[in-house]
C-alpha cells in the first residue's frame, strides 16, 4: 500500500476541492503508467466507407493480464469520430457482438429515428446505416450503446467513444490539432480483480450506481501525456457509468473552462475545480508554458449517494438505515484520484498567450416558456421498503423511476410540441443525479432558488441536479412513437433500472 502525500495550493472553487489542505492518494495495486493513447480519428463526412465494428476483444489493463472487453473497430472504446457542421455524415454500425446494440450519439441534435435511442436497438450481425445531417454547433460529444437494460454493462466494456464537432464556419481561437494540442480524455472508473476488469456491483453500488477504484483516461490507467509547452485544449468526457469527478491539477494552478456539454461558452471562465458528472463534458484550457509537471487530479467523492452536493436533508438514508451503516462504504473520502500526469516537452505549443476575452459561442435564444413540466427523479418507483429491499439486494431490475414510473418502452410519456420552449423542473429524490434529454441542448435557468452554478453555463445536455434544477429547451426535431426521445439520469445503474422516460416531438 503505498501512499503519496501532496499539497493542493491555491483555494479552490469547488468546495470539494477547497475543503482539505493535505491530501492523500488512494492506494492502488500497481502503476500501469504508459503514454497516454490518442484514440484515432475518422472523418465522418457525406462518401460512404465509414464503418464503426461493435466487436468483443481483450485488453491489458494491466501488463499480462487480459481483460474481455468490447469496442467499436477497436479492443476497447472506439475511435473519436469528427463531423462538421452543415455538412451530411453517412456512417455505417456493423453489430459484430452477439447481443443487441445501438449507437446514441449522445448530445446531437437528430430526429428521433437517427437519435440511435433504445427503440433502434439491432441485432447481431446486423449492420445499421443512419446518414446524419450534422446540424449543431461546435462541441464535444460523445457516442454510447444504448440498450435498455443493457446500457451499463455496455458502455462499461467500452461501447462508447468521443465524438468531436467542427463548424467551418467559425474560426475558433483555441489550440485545434487533435492529439498534439487538442487532447481528448475519455476518464472512466474501473474495477479490477487480480488485474481483471470486472463489473461487480458492490452493496452499495446497487442503488448510488457503479463506483470502481481505478481511474482508465482513454482505456489505460494513469497514463502520461506529454504536450507541447503553451496552451492545450483538454477535452474531458466523463464517460463512468456513475462516478462524479472534481478535477483539478495537483499544484492547484487554475485553467479556463471554455466549452461545457454542448459547444462553446461565450467568454473563457477561469476556475480551480471542475465538476463533471456522468456523461457530461467540458473543454478546459490551460497553460503549460512553464514547463512544470503536473497532475490532472480529482477529488474522491466516491458514492454517488455523496455524488458532490451529497444527499439531500444531510442523509434520510443515512438516517433510515441507521447512521454508520451504509453510508460509511461510499461516503467521500476527500483523498485524491491521479488521473493523468502532464509532462511538457521542450517544444513551444502552436498557441501561446492570453485566450480572447469572447469566444464564439453560438447559444440559442430560447424566448419565454410556453409551458412547464415537473419531473421527480425517484430511487424508489412504487412501494418504498419493498423497491429498497430489492433496490439492495438487486433482484428487481425496474426499481426505479420519474415521477413514480419505470421505464416502459410500449409508453409514451408525454408529447412536445416541436419547436416550442419549455420550461422543465428537475427534482432529485434522495441523492443528487445528472439528468441527460435526447433531441436538444438546454440551458440551465435556475438551481434551487440559487443562482446557476457557472459550470452549468452554456448548453448543455446533462445537468447535475441536486436539489430543484430548472432548464428551458426547446425540441427542434422531430421524434415519433417509433423512436421517440429519452430523458434519464445518466447514472447508467439508475438508467437501466427504469429511472427514465421517453417522449415524441412533433
Ligand atoms: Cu448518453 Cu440517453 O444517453
Ligand atoms: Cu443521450
Ligand atoms: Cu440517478
Amino acid at each position: 500500500m503505498k501512499r503519496r502525500h501532496f499539497l493542493m495550493a491555491g483555494a479552490a472553487a469547488g468546495a470539494a476541492l477547497a475543503a482539505p489542505m493535505v491530501l492523500t492518494r488512494r492506494a492502488i495495486a500497481a502503476e500501469p503508467g504508459g503514454p497516454l493513447p490518442i484514440p484515432p480519428l475518422m472523418d465522418v463526412d457525406g462518401s460512404a466507407g465509414n464503418t464503426l465494428t461493435a466487436r468483443a476483444g481483450t485488453r491489458e489493463f494491466f501488463p499480462g493480464v487480459s481483460s474481455p472487453t468490447l469496442g467499436f473497430s477497436q479492443d476497447y472504446l472506439g475511435p473519436t469520430l469528427r463531423f462538421a457542421k452543415g455538412r451530411a455524415a453517412k456512417i455505417a454500425v456493423e453489430n459484430g457482438t452477439d447481443a443487441p446494440i445501438t449507437a446514441h450519439w449522445h448530445g446531437m441534435h437528430l430526429p428521433g429515428n437517427l437519435d440511435g435511442g433504445p427503440q433502434l436497438a439491432f441485432g447481431p450481425g446486423e449492420t445499421w446505416t443512419p446518414e446524419l445531417p450534422i446540424d449543431h454547433p461546435a462541441a464535444t460529444l460523445w457516442y454510447h450503446s444504448h440498450v435498455h437494460g443493457e446500457t451499463a454493462t455496455q458502455v462499461y466494456r467500452g461501447l462508447a467513444g468521443m465524438i468531436l464537432l467542427d463548424d467551418p464556419e467559425i474560426d475558433v481561437p483555441l489550440p485545434r490539432t487533435y492529439g498534439e494540442d487538442d487532447i481528448p480524455l475519455i476518464v472512466q472508473d474501473r474495477l479490477f480483480q487480480r488485474g481483471v476488469m470486472t463489473y461487480d456491483l458492490g452493496h452499495m453500488d446497487q442503488m448510488a450506481g457503479f463506483q470502481g477504484s481505478d481511474i482508465l483516461v482513454n482505456g489505460t490507467l494513469r497514463p502520461t501525456l506529454t504536450v507541447p509547452a503553451g496552451l492545450i485544449r483538454l477535452r474531458l468526457l466523463n464517460a463512468s457509468n456513475a462516478r462524479t469527478y472534481e478535477f483539478g491539477f495537483s499544484d492547484g494552478r487554475g485553467f479556463q473552462q471554455v466549452a461545457s456539454d454542448g459547444g462553446l461558452l461565450p467568454a473563457p471562465q477561469t476556475l480551480t475545480g471542475l465538476h463533471l458528472s456522468p456523461g457530461e463534458r467540458a473543454e478546459i484550457v490551460a497553460d503549460f508554458s512553464d514547463r512544470r509537471a503536473v497532475r490532472l487530479v480529482s477529488v474522491d467523492i466516491a458514492g454517488g449517494m455523496m455524488g458532490g452536493g451529497g444527499m439531500m436533508g444531510g442523509g434520510s438514508m443515512g438516517g433510515m438505515m441507521g447512521s454508520g451503516g451504509m453510508m460509511d462504504g461510499a461516503s467521500g473520502t476527500g483523498d485524491m484520484l491521479d488521473i493523468l500526469s502532464i509532462e511538457v516537452s521542450q517544444q513551444p505549443a502552436r498557441v501561446s498567450g492570453p485566450l480572447p476575452a469572447r469566444l464564439p459561442a453560438d447559444l440559442p435564444d430560447l424566448g419565454a416558456p410556453v409551458r412547464t413540466r415537473d419531473f421527480t427523479l425517484n430511487l424508489h418507483a412504487g412501494g418504498m421498503m419493498g423497491s429498497m429491499f430489492n433496490n439492495l439486494v438487486g433482484r428487481d431490475s425496474q426499481t426505479m423511476g420519474i415521477n413514480g414510473s419505470s421505464y416502459d418502452k410500449g409508453r409514451i410519456d408525454f408529447h412536445v410540441p416541436l419547436g416550442e420552449t419549455e420550461r422543465w423542473r428537475i427534482n432529485a429524490d434522495m441523492m443528487a443525479h445528472p439528468f441527460h434529454v435526447h433531441g436538444a441542448s438546454f440551458l440551465v435557468s435556475g438551481m434551487g432558488g440559487q443562482a446557476v452554478d457557472p459550470q452549468a453555463n452554456g448548453l448543455k445536455d446533462v445537468v447535475h441536479v441536486d436539489g430543484l434544477t430548472e432548464i428551458l429547451v426547446r425540441f427542434d426535431k422531430p421524434a415519433t412513437d417509433e423512436a421517440p426521445f429519452m430523458y434519464h439520469c445518466h447514472i447508467l445503474e439508475h438508467e437501466d433500472r427504469g429511472m427514465m422516460g421517453q417522449f415524441t416531438v412533433g
